[in-house]
């Protein structure tokens, strides 16, 4: 069933009572976010989240940035009028490239994947060589390299796009032999450089964790921004006074642009839980 919601509506006019019972809102083009999604259930247990998949247009890494733009233009405030007291942009591309020019639009604050992940990286390398695998969109913004150079200018960033990732992992190739092969090309370049930490510029990435760790070894350091961004997410909540710390169990709904059965099934492989109850709706 498709449900049609948030047409008429801006997410910037009409005022919602943002309480700590109030969900987060968290999206992606498909199940990248998840990634995110479990990192919040893991340091945030109590709050409820409301986690909208854009799989009718993913992947988003090849798309032009008026496009992104765009994407989050019609998604934040269609998760605003769900009631979400803060919005995490669980997507690189996003983060990479709306997040900068939105970030003070909308009355919900957002959170990005960019900044809390160029610090983790920083905090964790020993010798300042720090390669970047995410999208097309997100390797052509830049956004790592000048996040991390503002940051600590002695920094030498690589960046490598790895378009093919994102349709293999929608697709459930995640432990398949074509996907170590062609981490393999993707990472010839970053290992060459001689790269001490690895940052996984794309939500999607981390379900190849293994696949990845396996193929630069154990003196590369991997980062998964998730950590650091559900670490601010944290703080933020704590300072408006709008963490959910006790009640009802948390309740996560699921909210798909796309097939309901698609997300449903990989969706609950990915997550390691069961996701039986995804709704489809239609945010234009
Ligand atoms: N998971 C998103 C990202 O982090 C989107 C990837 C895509 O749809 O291409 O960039």
């Amino acid at each position: 069933m498709t449900e049609k919601i948030g047409q008429q509506k801006s997410g910037k006019t009409e005022e919602k009572k943002v309480i700590p019972s109030s969900p987060l809102g968290v999206f992606d083009s498909g199940v990248g976010g998840l990634t995110v999604l479990k990192e919040i259930t893991r340091q945030l247990p109590n709050e409820d989240i409301i986690y909208l998949a854009d799989t009718a247009r993913v992947p988003y890494g090849g798309r032009s940035p008026e496009e992104i733009v765009k994407i989050n233009e019609e998604i934040i405030p269609f998760l605003i009028d769900e009631g979400a007291k803060l919005i995490v942009i669980a997507c690189g591309t996003s983060s990479a490239i709306a997040y900068p020019l939105l970030k003070d639009k909308y009355k919900v604050r957002l959170v990005g994947m960019i900044e809390p992940g160029s610090r983790a990286a920083l905090a964790r390398s020993r010798t300042g060589r720090i390669g970047v695998i995410a999208t097309v969109g997100t390797i052509n913004s830049q956004a790592y390299q000048k996040t991390l150079e503002a940051l600590n200018k002695d920094v030498q960033v690589f960046g490598q796009p790895c378009p093919l990732f994102v349709p293999l992992i929608e697709g459930g190739f995640v432990e398949a032999e074509e996907t170590r092969r062609v981490a393999k090309e993707y990472l010839k370049p970053l290992l060459k450089e001689k790269i001490d930490t690895l940052i996984l510029g794309c939500t999607h990435y981390p379900h190849l964790l293994k696949i990845l760790q396996e193929r630069v070894g154990a003196g590369v350091t991997i980062i998964d921004p998730a950590e650091e961004v559900v670490k601010d997410v944290k703080k933020l909540l704590h300072q408006a006074g709008t963490t959910k710390s006790h009640g009802n169990p948390p309740r996560y709904e699921y909210l798909v642009t796309g097939s309901v059965g698609n997300f449903q099934d990989l969706g609950s492989r990915l997550l390691g839980k069961p996701i039986t109850h995804a709704k489809q709706v239609k945010i234009v």
